[in-house]
């Protein structure tokens, strides 16, 4: 078969359920412009090393790079009997350059070091895709907290009313740890920059071929210093798959906040309609769709992460035919973060947050009895003793079924001294979120300074 890479020492031809089993064309298909790429490299190599004449690595060239039109065109595809895109591709390189010229190209490389080049090529180019469509979340997120400055809400710890904060402070956390996965993309790309072609099957070449030329031609920053290395590791694909799994993490937290907020009992948030769904039977409902498969999706990311370290663990060096598993998962990846991270940044643009009800709840629920606490150690009292007369102050309130600002000063003198009338100074939201003014914190003068941060960093990567 023309499209076979091996059979010389073969009595026969494979069976028809190892041929289906091995085959890979279904899903590796989509490196082949890497992998011309990569031949048209390594023709280079061959001809720098004189093992390719000038006519023929002009030939070879011509021929690759009408294979490469055929295949954009799709004018050119796999074979029902092509194994993978390696030797389907040299198959397409034959019937263009002809046996003669086209059987030369496969000289001092291997299918091993070519997939583990091709992938890292792949990976870094949807890297980049991936880590524009983060930031556009992150952008989405910083304008709406810059458009819903100065608006506070509860923020909570247990999912319980802790302080008041601003819905800005709260927006842009999660910003932050999208952008440290982008920041973690760009930090990766630094050891996918290094090419494993001129490994061969795991021992390098012994035809004089230079692997850091190929590195160079292919984009790369510099070809990998040992061989078997080169062949063998996917770390660099798992630590894709990890930050993939990390992204798709974060954009489930913001997204379950979504779903809650949404909610009638929340109601701090509504859904633009062109990013909510209907249901078939209950006709007044609108759903968050984007926003629960998000949350869906983020499972599916850590299985492509477990998956893949589970094909590696434990595997000897140096290529191992498992290794063929390694591509779906970070394929899988890749597309999920592609096809979702649109609709995520849109979902976040389009918010509209019911602002006064945030604002209303933000100091319920004794929200401001740190603000307490906080003010008598101002005065001097020492803070375990502050801690439990702020607490005593919510006893009485809860007994009576009121907040800390409703108890009178009579009432506040009775649990304690200290408690003069100059505590009502903190028991408003903004005296709270004022106070908190030190870098980090969710005074409003702060968050401006921490937008600033962000914004500066986000022109970094
Ligand atoms: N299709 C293989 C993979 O995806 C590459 C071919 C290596 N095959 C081999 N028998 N050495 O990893």
């Amino acid at each position: 078969n023309e499209g076979a890479l091996w059979g010389g020492r073969f009595q026969g031809a494979p069976a028809d359920a190892l041929a289906a089993l091995s085959k890979s064309t279904h899903f590796d298909w989509r490196l082949a412009l890497y992998d011309i790429a990569g031949s048209k490299a390594h023709a280079r190599v061959l001809h720098s090393a004189g093992l390719l004449d000038d006519g023929e690595l002009k030939g070879m060239l011509a021929a690759l790079t009408t294979l490469e039109a055929d295949v954009k065109s799709g004018a050119y595809g796999p074979a029902e009997t092509d194994e993978d895109v390696h030797g389907s591709l040299e198959r397409g390189l034959i019937e263009r350059a002809g046996t003669a010229l086209g059987g030369k190209l496969r000289a001092g490389r291997s299918r091993n070091d070519q997939i583990a080049t091709l992938g890292r090529m792949y990976l870094r180019d949807h890297a980049r895709i991936v880590a524009r469509g983060v930031l556009s979340v992150v952008d989405a997120l910083v304008e709406q907290a810059k458009a819903n400055h100065g608006v506070a809400m509860p923020g909570r710890t247990h999912l319980q009313h802790a302080q008041p904060v601003l819905l800005s402070h709260h927006l842009l956390a999660h910003a932050w740890a999208l952008l440290r996965d982008v920041q973690r993309l760009v930090d990766w790309d630094k050891r996918a920059a290094v090419s494993p072609y001129g490994s061969g099957a795991l021992a390098g070449s012994s035809l004089g071929l230079d692997p850091n030329a190929v590195a160079a031609d292919l984009g790369f920053d510099s070809a990998v210093w040992n061989s078997i290395d080169g062949t063998a590791s996917r770390d660099v694909f798992a630590e894709f798959a990890w930050v993939s799994a990390m992204i798709g993490v974060d954009l489930s937290r913001v997204s379950e906040e979504v779903i809650l907020w949404a909610t009638k009992e929340f109601s701090f948030v509504k859904l633009h309609d062109s990013y909510s769904t209907g249901s078939s039977i209950m006709p007044q409902k609108k759903n968050p769709d984007v926003a629960e498969l998000a949350r869906g999706k983020a499972g599916r990311l850590i299985g492509d992460l477990t998956g893949l370290l589970a094909t590696l663990k434990g595997l000897p060096l140096a290529y191992n035919r498992d290794l063929q598993e390694d591509k779906e998962p970070v394929f899988d990846a890749a597309d999920t973060l592609e096809l979702l991270l649109p609709a995520v940044s849109g979902m976040i643009a389009t918010l509209v947050f019911n602002t006064d009800r945030m604002e209303s709840l933000a100091p319920q629920g004794f929200a401001l009895a740190t603000d307490i606490a906080e003010w008598l150690v101002r005065q001097g009292v020492p803070f375990r003793d502050a801690h439990e007369l702020s607490g005593a102050a919510v006893k009485v309130a809860e007994g009576r079924g009121v907040e800390l600002w409703d108890l009178s000063d009579e009432e506040y003198a009775g649990i304690s001294e200290h408690l003069t009338p100059e505590v009502r100074s903190v028991l408003t939201t903004n005296g709270s979120l004022n106070s908190r003014n030190a870098q980090g914190g969710t005074a409003p003068s702060a968050v401006l300074e921490q937008l600033a941060a962000l914004e500066g960093q986000l022109g970094e990567v």
